[in-house]
C-alpha cells in the first residue's frame, strides 16, 4: 500500500479524476484527495471522500510529508502556473511545496492555452525539477475543437501511477541499488577546482529506471548539473574522497553498485586555505593520483554483488584498455562512453555505450540517456537473477 495525494484542479476533465481515484483506491493505496475551489465547480468532495473511504472532513495536513506520490488530474494552466513559481495559497499547492516523493501531473486544457508560452515555459519549469508530465494528449477538446491539450485517460494515469510506486513487483523490488553521478571538483583553493564536464545525467537516469523497476535507490550525487531525481535518497559527495567515503559507508549494503561518477584521477598534492590571489607569476600545479573507489569497492565487495564500472576513453583504443578493467578491477560490467565526441557522453543528452561483460558485448546505438540506462539495467537484471 502506498499514500497517495490525487490533486483535482478546476477543469473540465475534472469527472475523470473520479475513475483515478477509484482504480487507485481498487488498487489498495491510501489516497487522500485535494480538490480546488476551481475543481469544485466541476466534481464535489463529497463525490472524492466516498470513492476514497474519508469522510469529507478529514483533515489532510498529517498526509501532506508522508505522500509516496502526488498526482494531479487533471492540471490546469493556472495550477500548474503556481506550481512552477511556487505559489501556496491552497491545500493542494502547499501540499505541492511541502511533498518530497514523487509528481505526476496530467495538464488538461484548451490547446490554445497549452501552446501558450508561458504555459511552455511553466511545464520546461516543472520538467527540470523533476516532476514528470503525462500528456496532454491530441484529441477532441471540450468546446469542440480538436488540438493537443486533452488530458491522458485515466487507465494510462493510473498506470503510471503504478509504475512509479515503488515499482511494485517490478524486476528489481526488494533490491538495494547505490548510484553515483556527476563530477568531481578538487580544491585548488576555496575559490577554484580542477574538474570534469561530467553533467550528471547519466547517472540521473540509472537512478530514475532502477526506482521504476522497483529498487531503493540512492544516489551519491557530485555537483549535478542537472535535477536530481525523485524518490531516492540523495547524498552529496563534492571530491573523490567525498565519494569515496560516502560510497564506502553504504556499499556492503548495496546489491548492485553502478558507479556512473566522473571520479577524479588526480587532484592538487595541496589545497590552499585560502583564494590566491591573482598577480603575474605562474602557478604550477602538482596532481596527485586520488584513491581508485572501484578497485577498492571491488576488493571488499560481498558475495552476489553486483559491480559495474563506468569508463571514458577515445575511440576503439579506449575500448580495448576498459575491457582490462573486467579483470584488473574485477567488475562485472564495465560501460564504455567514448568521449571524444561531442555529441554523445559528456554532458550531452544522448549516449551511444559498450556495455562490457564477462558473457559478451554489447553495443547500444546512440539514444537518450534513459533509454541507454534501461539497457545497461537489463544487464544488470540477468545478472542478479543469474
Ligand atoms: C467550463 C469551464 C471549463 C474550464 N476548463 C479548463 C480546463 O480544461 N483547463 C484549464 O486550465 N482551465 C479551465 N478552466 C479555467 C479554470 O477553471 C480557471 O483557470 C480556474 O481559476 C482554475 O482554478 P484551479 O487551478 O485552482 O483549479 C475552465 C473554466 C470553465 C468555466
Amino acid at each position: 500500500m502506498a499514500r497517495v495525494l490525487l490533486g483535482v484542479t478546476g477543469g473540465i476533465a475534472a469527472y475523470k479524476a473520479c475513475e483515478l481515484a477509484r482504480r487507485l483506491v481498487l488498487a489498495g493505496h491510501d489516497v487522500f484527495p485535494l480538490l480546488t475551489r476551481g475543481a469544485e465547480r466541476f466534481v464535489t468532495k463529497e463525490t472524492f471522500a466516498a470513492l476514497t473511504r474519508r469522510s469529507v472532513g478529514d483533515d489532510p495536513y498529517p498526509h501532506l510529508t508522508k505522500a509516496d506520490l502526488l498526482v494531479i488530474a487533471p492540471l490546469t494552466a493556472n495550477t500548474l502556473a503556481k506550481l512552477a513559481h511556487g505559489l501556496a495559497d491552497d491545500v493542494l499547492t502547499e501540499a505541492a511545496l511541502a511533498h518530497r516523493g514523487l509528481i505526476l501531473v496530467a495538464p488538461a486544457m484548451n490547446a490554445g492555452m497549452w501552446e501558450h508560452p508561458a504555459t511552455q515555459a511553466n511545464a520546461e519549469t516543472l520538467r527540470s525539477r523533476g516532476v514528470e508530465l503525462i500528456g496532454p494528449a491530441a484529441g477532441e477538446l471540450a468546446e469542440g475543437e480538436t488540438g493537443v491539450g486533452r488530458m491522458a485517460e485515466p487507465e494510462e494515469i493510473f498506470a503510471r501511477c503504478q509504475e512509479l510506486l515503488g515499482g511494485r513487483n517490478g524486476p528489481l523490488e526488494g533490491r538495494r541499488v547505490l548510484v553515483t553521478a556527476g563530477g568531481t571538483r578538487e580544491p585548488l583553493d576555496s575559490a577554484r577546482f580542477v574538474g570534469n564536464r561530467s553533467s550528471g545525467r547519466m547517472g540521473v537516469a540509472l537512478a530514475e529506471e532502477a526506482r521504476r523497476r522497483g529498487a531503493e535507490v540512492t544516489l551519491v550525487a557530485s555537483n549535478l548539473a542537472v535535477a536530481a531525481p525523485r524518490g531516492v535518497e540523495i547524498v552529496e559527495a563534492h571530491t573523490a574522497a567525498d565519494v569515496e567515503r560516502e560510497v564506502g559507508a553504504r556499499a556492503s549494503r548495496a546489491d548492485v553498485v553502478l558507479m556512473a561518477a566522473a571520479v577524479a584521477d588526480y587532484r592538487p598534492a595541496e589545497e590552499l586555505g585560502s583564494k590566491r590571489p591573482k598577480d603575474e607569476r605562474p602557478w604550477p600545479l602538482d596532481l596527485v593520483p586520488t584513491v581508485d573507489v572501484i578497485a577498492s569497492l571491488s576488493r571488499r565487495r560481498s558475495n552476489g554483488q553486483i559491480l559495474v564500472a563506468f569508463g571514458a576513453g577515445e575511440g576503439e583504443a579506449g575500448l580495448e584498455r576498459k575491457r582490462r578493467m573486467l579483470t584488473d578491477k574485477d567488475v562485472d560490467l564495465v560501460v564504455y562512453n567514448d568521449v571524444s565526441r561531442d555529441d554523445i557522453g559528456f554532458d550531452a543528452p544522448d549516449n551511444e555505450v559498450v556495455i562490457v561483460g564477462r558473457a559478451g558485448e554489447r553495443r547500444v546505438g546512440k539514444a537518450p540517456k534513459a533509454r541507454v540506462a534501461a539497457e545497461i539495467l537489463d544487464e544488470v537484471e540477468t545478472l542478479v537473477g543469474g
